[in-house]
């Protein structure tokens, strides 16, 4: 639901009763042609059967969202919960403060049932007056039928989830997913609240009563939010597809950019040229970026996440650039180029570009059935730790062993700080809650996603990194997909190698002048 009402009442003007009757009329039939099946329909219903298997007999509340707030009267472009979009299979857009409900079955399984606001009537205030909703104002929205037509499951009027919510609340068990809509979860808590206590009981007992109920709900829900997060860690076909799409619009993004790297290095504030270059093709070929860009040139690529991008790109400058387009359905790539902005790398970008390259290519090695997740970083940060053994940059007496050994030194960790790898999909970092056990130590498994993309980063002041070392940032960052016998890297097809990229760099440039010199 929405956090808070928007305030424009200042510039609101009165409405008279032949205003609304004018404005309730003379509009052609809406059209009756309900719209397609959609593809997804068969997968987000195996989705669901995952769910209802494991809380049998338990109504499972799974919300959208609300629309944000940016500032006052004005929202943020509304993306749903990863949840609910992976259980419905809704994208883009829809639909705010809609509510997934499966219903528990008397003979078992569950009804799914979709609440949401449908399209209002063109006779009612909310048509032409509501600046949040309204038809006028923000677009139409799809009638019951059409949400039934295009998913196959049961649409309901939001105004109905309060009753159907709280029916039974006795006897039926209810999760929910709590930070999808804080607002939902607390209705519910009120419904439950409403059913009363013994009114015989001493107040302190039922306090404390209470606040253990609470307790164990929140835990039922949090399970619920773990399942459900864990749910998306292996992909379908429709959804290893999706993922393609991105990889493939984040391809062109990317070759964009590079056309415009001149481009942004005459303009000056270069970086955000970079990061409106691929954000328009993002927001062209995808629904926009799954996550804000970071485009990082010079000393900023050893900012870990600089998505400020206020700086300029200079001739000589690595660009490191960070960048996924999230495709209508909402999954995302994430893909990592450190880009030599001038065409060609000099002898110590080259010597870095290359440590990090051996090292991305040992963690894809290590992407296979067989192997746990965090294999993948144990084998790209071998290679790191050896470069950096090699250049002399461990401390006095500190070999790759004693670096590498988790209950000493980590003095590599200066270089490289953060992880090599994390799941990949409708979230950047995706299945963020499944624990430990299914994450880092899991085998990994076939239609599994995840990035590997390790680094090196020395910053403009490191006084323990060689002199021509400092002010280079070196990621290269690629999606890989767990098949049955190793892995298939799904951005393969986006240069990787310090030769390849120049190369790459070049063709681009090349084709930019002669489609120029053809006056295109
Ligand atoms: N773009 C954020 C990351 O690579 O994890
Ligand atoms: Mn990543
Ligand atoms: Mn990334």
């Amino acid at each position: 639901m929405s956090e808070q009402q928007p305030k424009s009442e200042n510039r609101g003007r009165p409405t008279t009763e032949e205003f609304r009757a004018f404005v309730a009329t003379g509009w052609a039939p809406r059209g009756s042609e309900p719209p397609a099946r959609a593809e997804v329909v068969p997968y987000a219903a195996t989705r669901r059967a995952a769910v209802s298997a494991r809380f049998p007999g338990e109504r499972l509340v799974i919300p959208a969202g609300g629309l944000k707030v940016r500032s006052n009267d004005t929202d943020y472009v509304f993306r749903p919960h990863s949840a609910f979009a992976h259980l419905t299979g809704l994208g883009a857009d829809r639909e705010p403060d809609a509510i997934l409900v499966l219903e528990p079955r008397d003979g078992g399984g569950h009804e799914p049932v979709l609440y949401f606001r449908p399209l209002a009537d063109r006779d009612t205030d909310e048509f032409f007056g509501d600046a949040r909703y309204g038809e006028f104002w923000v677009g139409a929205r799809p009638t019951l039928a059409d949400i039934e037509a295009e998913l196959e499951i049961s649409a309901r009027h939001i105004d109905e989830f309060g009753d159907a919510v709280a029916k039974d609340l006795g006897t039926v068990a209810v999760r929910v997913v709590r930070d999808a809509d804080p607002e939902i979860a607390a209705q519910i808590d009120r419904a439950r609240e409403s059913m009363g206590g013994q009114e015989s009981q001493q107040e302190a007992q039922r306090e404390s009563e209470r606040a253990s109920q609470q307790d164990s709900q929140q835990q039922a829900d949090e399970e619920l939010a773990a399942f459900l997060s864990h749910l998306r860690m292996v992909k379908d076909a429709w959804e290893i597809e999706e993922m393609r799409a991105a990889i493939a619009a984040t391809h062109r993004g990317f070759e964009a950019v590079i056309a415009d790297l001149p481009e942004a290095v005459r303009r000056g504030r270069g970086e955000r040229w970079v990061e409106g270059v691929f954000g328009l093709h993002a927001r062209h070929q995808g629904n926009g970026v799954g996550y804000d860009s970071i485009c990082a040139s010079g000393d900023h690529a050893n900012t870990l996440h600089w998505i400020r991008n206020t700086g300029e790109v200079h001739e000589g400058d690595l660009l490191l650039l960070d960048a996924g387009v999230e495709v209508d359905s909402l999954f995302t790539a994430d893909v990592t180029r450190t880009l030599p902005v001038s065409g060609t790398f000099s002898e110590a970008q080259r010597t870095i570009y290359d440590a990090v390259l051996a090292a991305q290519q040992a963690g894809i090695a290590a992407v296979k059935p067989g192997n746990t997740f965090s294999d993948i970083h144990a084998a790209a940060i071998r290679v790191i730790a050896e470069h950096l053994h090699e250049w002399g940059l461990l401390p006095e007496g500190v070999g790759v062993e004693e670096t590498l050994d988790t209950e000493h030194g980590q003095y590599h960790r200066r270089w490289m700080v953060h992880g090599t790898s994390h799941h990949l999909g409708l979230d950047v970092h995706d299945c963020a809650l499944a624990t430990r056990e299914q994450y880092m130590d899991a085998e990994l498994a076939p239609g599994m996603i995840l990035t590997v993309e390790p680094g090196l980063y020395f910053k403009a002041d490191d006084e323990l990194a060689p002199a021509e070392f400092r002010g280079t940032g070196v990621r290269i960052e690629d999606d890989v997909l767990v098949t049955a016998t190793g892995c298939e890297n799904l951005s393969a097809a986006m240069p990787r190698t310090a030769g390849e990229v120049e190369a790459w760099i070049a063709d681009i440039w090349a084709r930019d002048s002669e489609s120029r010199r053809g006056g295109r």
